[in-house]
């Protein structure tokens, strides 16, 4: 099932990460292109965007010249992301579908995979067939690049589900945003995240709730999965900075080279 955050409130999905999408993501992209140079093994030019969401990386990618097809499970994300894409005068395809079953041959450069999404693969079962599924879309030397947290990083405050408040505004949109990401199994890390939104829209207030779960994968477990699948070479990079297995990071990017 698709959680209501992606769905019944995609449309304040832009609103709420709007740093996110407007400050964060050209440095990502940036980074991506310096990963496409120094670590895949072909000139990237196709490019697929799994857990594409509102396609904030994606229209990214599309605007510096790389061929795009976005693909997300969720019909709301995929229509915000195409009128985005068209308002900005941007050529992307958009498609939608699941990552855990993809079906294409060798036909892109480069896999990627950004902002936490490869967590919605909450068993060993989806984690597989997604790798396969992205091994097989990707031509030899292609790269897959994929941005997860790191498990251990805020690890206290996660055990302890400790609730981190913010607050958003855009033009007539004020949102108060209630995260709790509680990890309740340490075993198999899997944050339960339950967000409380209090949105205020002109004149009116509503208070929504989402639930749903996400995966942790450590350095080691995204490297090994990797290999696995088949994956020649394998990096861990930590925060978007070009260290390879760094000692501390918030953030790991998985580079898995085809
Ligand atoms: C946090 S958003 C990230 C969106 C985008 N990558 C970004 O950087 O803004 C997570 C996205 O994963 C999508 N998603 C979750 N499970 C999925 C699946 N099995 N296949 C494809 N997309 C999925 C959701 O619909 C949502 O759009």
């Amino acid at each position: 099932m698709i959680s209501p955050l992606y769905t019944e409130y995609a449309r304040y999905y832009d609103v709420i990460y709007h740093e996110y999408l407007v400050e964060r993501v050209p440095r990502i992209i940036d980074f991506v292109e310096e990963v496409f140079k120094r670590d895949a093994e072909r000139d990237v030019r196709d490019v697929l965007d799994i857990a594409c969401g509102t396609g904030g990386p994606t229209i990214e990618l599309a605007r510096r010249g790389y061929r795009v097809l976005g693909l997300d499970i969720s019909s709301e994300m995929i229509k915000i992301a195409r009128e985005k894409a068209r308002k900005n005068g941007v050529q992307v395809d958009f498609k939608l579908g699941d990552m855990r079953r993809l079906n294409f041959n060798e036909e892109f450069d480069a896999v990627t995979c950004f902002f936490s999404s490869l967590g919605y693969n909450l068993s060993d079962e989806d984690i597989s067939n997604t790798l396969r599924g992205v091994y097989n879309s990707l031509r030899k030397g292609g790269v897959f690049i994929a941005d997860v947290p790191n498990p251990l990083h805020r690890f206290d405050r996660w055990v302890k589900g400790t609730p981190v408040i913010w607050r958003v505004q855009s033009d007539n949109i004020s949102i108060l945003v209630i995260d709790v990401k509680w990890l309740t199994n340490t075993v198999t890390p899997i944050l339960e995240w339950e967000r409380t939104l209090i949105v205020k829209h002109n004149d009116k207030i509503d208070m929504l709730f989402d639930k749903h779960k996400l995966r942790l994968y450590t350095a080691s477990e995204l490297k090994l999965y990797s290999r696995i699948t088949g994956f020649k070479k394998t990096k861990i990079y930590g925060d978007y900075n070009l260290i390879e297995d760094p000692k501390q990071a918030g953030r790991l990017i998985l580079v898995a080279v085809k």
